[in-house]
């Protein structure tokens, strides 16, 4: 009796020791643990580590989208990874995995084709990294990615295909030929979709569509050839500046007024699309906004911060004309 007293004071004195010097006696390995919290921690955007994976250098639309972001990832203190695709879909595939090795904490993706990127995307989520689209959409399922931020490229083709019906209104013919972004694009499918929208009721046939590749020399090219088969057109939409550019060269090098014998439009408001409209040779331009980084990385600092975005935002954009560029082109910054 004696003894069961003073084993179970030298316990009571063992236990109050551990206690109060914080010593824990060894857990029972049997007991269950306690899992550690699994939510990503809340991370700030100074500091970050973001791979972008841009589509290329193919004018100045992506020239202006390039500088945005690479100035204002560094005024914000995020540590851009930058990647030149050179308009090749299999050098963003392997750079996207690239970047999932690096453990990168973000992948920033401008998309060249829709379609491709399934088993990359799947690999960024199953490693945890947020997947963020600027400028183009993807044909894939919306839990795939985080958000995406970019034009409305059906209402960028609507627009151009209005104001193509306003332009060959009383004309007899209303051939029009179209030359298209990079095949399998989003802005090469939805403007071309828009634009069949939007000259739905007004008579215009298109006559020809044909892809320029974002590209002055290849538009140029593609228009001289239609023009050597029949100058029986009377206008050109053109899914991008550099594109309505060449096709501009083209119709003059064929003894004919741009924007007078045939009319042109062009997507982008670029400097050279305005200085065009300036020249008498292209009639409309549309908007399409490169200048996304800031929106992006306010997007993306709710996102982290666990607050809800909406899947996607586009951008806002206007449509311009050439009885006002002279005094609207000092104002462009692309
Ligand atoms: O995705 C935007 C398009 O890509 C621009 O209209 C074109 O110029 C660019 O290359």
């Amino acid at each position: 009796m004696k003894n069961k007293k003073v084993i179970f004071m030298v316990a009571i004195v063992l236990v109050t020791l551990f206690a109060s010097t914080g010593c824990q006696p060894a857990a029972p390995t049997a007991a269950p643990a306690t899992e550690a919290p699994t939510a990503a921690p809340v991370k700030e955007l100074k500091g970050l580590t973001v791979g972008f994976i841009q589509t290329g250098t193919e004018g100045a639309w992506r020239a202006a989208n390039t500088a945005d972001f690479k100035e204002t990832a560094t005024a914000r203190g995020i540590n851009l990874k930058f990647y030149d695709a050179q308009n090749k879909l299999e050098n963003q595939i392997s750079a996207f995995s690239g970047f999932i090795a690096d453990k990168v904490d973000v992948i920033i993706l401008s998309p060249l084709e829709t379609k491709g990127f399934d088993a990359v995307l799947q690999a960024a989520k199953d490693a945890k990294i947020p997947v963020v689209l600027q400028d183009r959409r993807l044909d894939t399922s919306e839990d795939m990615y985080a958000f995406l931020i970019g034009s409305d490229m059906v209402e960028e083709g609507r627009k151009a295909g209005k104001e193509m019906c306003k332009l060959l209104e009383g004309s007899t013919n209303k051939n029009v030929v179209e030359i298209q972004g990079n095949v399998g694009s989003s802005p090469q499918i939805d403007r071309g979709k828009g634009f069949r929208e939007g000259i739905a009721d007004c008579g215009i046939t298109i006559t020809q569509s044909q892809t320029g590749n974002w590209s002055t020399t290849e538009a140029k090219a593609v228009m001289e050839a239609w023009l050597k088969q029949s100058t029986d057109i009377q206008g050109v939409f053109a899914q991008n500046d550099e594109e309505g550019l060449g096709a501009i060269q083209a119709i003059e090098e064929a003894g004919l007024k741009p924007g007078v014998d045939i009319k042109v439009i062009s997507v982008d408001a670029t400097k050279g699309g305005f200085q065009a409209m300036i020249d008498g040779k292209l009639n409309v331009v549309v908007e399409c906004n490169p200048l996304l980084a800031n929106q992006i990385f306010d997007m993306l600092d709710k996102y982290l911060k666990g607050e809800q975005v909406p899947k996607y935002t586009p951008s806002q954009e206007g449509v311009f004309y050439p009885d006002n560029a002279a005094e609207v082109l000092p104002t462009r910054k692309y």
